[in-house]
């Protein structure tokens, strides 16, 4: 029998500005999740936050694109947003566009990752929830952990993974998908994917001989663009994942290890500059200088054959990330003292869906020919 993981979340009010997410809000998401756990609409649920976006990780029977799973998040948002605006919480209901529910959250403004799956005997997975950056985010440590050798030992070492995956590359401009084998069209994959803004990884899949079914997914991202959604800058849209990890998948390890290097995303100050994407455990998941830099949470679960969600383990608690988080500062400085340069301010192209054509609109009639 099939379980379904949903991650879904939403800014619904920053705490002070973009910082954090209050914890009223947590404590009434877990309310309303206990409630729809005791109806059997949910299995097993946690809530918890990313920098100011609020986080429910679900388990249930329904499927993905549930409109009672999607109904209920979109109610735990509105509420939420309900005691964000009694506490003055800066951009209350930020992320929420749409007014009415209409079945499904997608293109309302929170973000989904969610994945239907057969139970493995032991099913280990991680749930990554990003803040300050967008979903392109994802495609460099995705691509690591399933097509990369030099990160995952198991590609070469393992004869359950030594056929490669598939990655399913959403083009999220034209709202077309492709599906590519890796490592056969390893260099095609990354010609898409190193052009991060406009092609993101949507889903990993195993390939035919692998011992997991061919059209479950062992790993997906969030790829909602807010801009396309609210016609005009409102944030990015800081993404979740879900993965799936060991026999004949990428260890525990190999999910995390690309984490320890910062690699550079877009997003930071007003989701128009580039800068280091820092792991860090919970407690340091609350962006504050230049309102970053970028987040990366990383909680690990085991789901047990009931569908029950054991954990999380808050897994870049670790001295063994320390290094990477010293090296996102240097980074973070170095970056910073560009000030309103590229390329730590976001290149034109990007630019285009936030503040600057109305300082462009401005100077228009003072243009002139040269
Ligand atoms: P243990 O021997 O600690 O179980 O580790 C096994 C392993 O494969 C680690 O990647
Ligand atoms: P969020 O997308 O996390 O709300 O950040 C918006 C922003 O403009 C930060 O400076
Ligand atoms: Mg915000
Ligand atoms: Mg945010
Ligand atoms: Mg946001």
């Amino acid at each position: 029998e099939k379980i379904t993981i949903s991650v879904i979340k939403a800014d619904i009010g920053g705490w002070p500005g973009h910082c954090k997410v209050h914890p009223a809000l947590i404590e009434k998401a877990n309310e309303l999740l206990n409630k729809a756990k005791e109806e059997g609409i949910i299995i097993d649920f946690h809530a918890t936050y990313c920098g100011d976006d609020l986080q429910l990780i679900m388990t249930h029977k329904h499927g993905v694109d549930s409109e009672k799973i999607h109904g209920l998040a979109w109610d735990i948002f509105k509420e939420a947003t309900e005691i964000a605006k009694e506490l003055g919480l800066y951009g209350a209901g930020q992320d929420l566009l749409k007014d009415a529910f209409s079945g499904n959250i997608r293109g309302m403004g929170p973000g989904i990752a969610e994945m239907e799956i057969t139970l493995r005997k032991s099913e280990p997975i991680v749930t990554f929830h990003m803040d300050k950056t967008e979903p392109g985010a994802f495609n460099l440590p995705i691509f690591r952990m399933f097509g990369d050798p030099f990160n995952t030992a198991g590609l070469v070492i393992d004869p359950n993974m030594h056929m490669g995956f598939r990655f399913e590359v959403w083009d999220i401009k034209e709202h077309k998908k492709v599906i590519l084998n890796s490592p056969e069209e390893l260099y095609d994959i990354l010609a898409l994917i190193g052009a991060k803004s406009r092609y993101v990884i949507k889903r990993v899949y195993p390939k035919k001989g692998h011992k997991l079914p061919e059209d479950e997914p062992v790993a997906v991202v969030s790829t909602e663009k807010l801009y396309e959604i609210a016609g005009e800058y409102v944030g990015k849209d800081d993404p979740v994942a879900i993965v799936r990890a060991q026999s004949g998948l990428p260890a525990l390890g190999e999910v995390l290890e690309p984490f320890a290097f910062p690699h550079i995303v877009s997003g930071w100050m007003r989701g128009s500059h580039n800068g280091p994407i820092m792991p860090v455990p919970l407690k340091y998941a609350t962006p504050s200088r230049f309102d970053g830099p970028p987040r990366v949470v990383a909680l690990g679960w085991q789901i047990n054959k009931d569908g029950k969600l054991v954990g999380p383990v808050d897994l870049f608690e670790d001295v063994a990330f320390d290094e990477a988080r010293k090296k996102a500062l240097e980074i973070a400085d170095y970056m910073r003292r560009h000030g309103p340069f590229e390329p730590h301010r976001l290149p034109l192209e990007d630019m285009e869906y936030t503040t600057l054509p109305s300082v462009l609109k401005k100077l228009e009639e003072r243009f002139e020919p040269v």
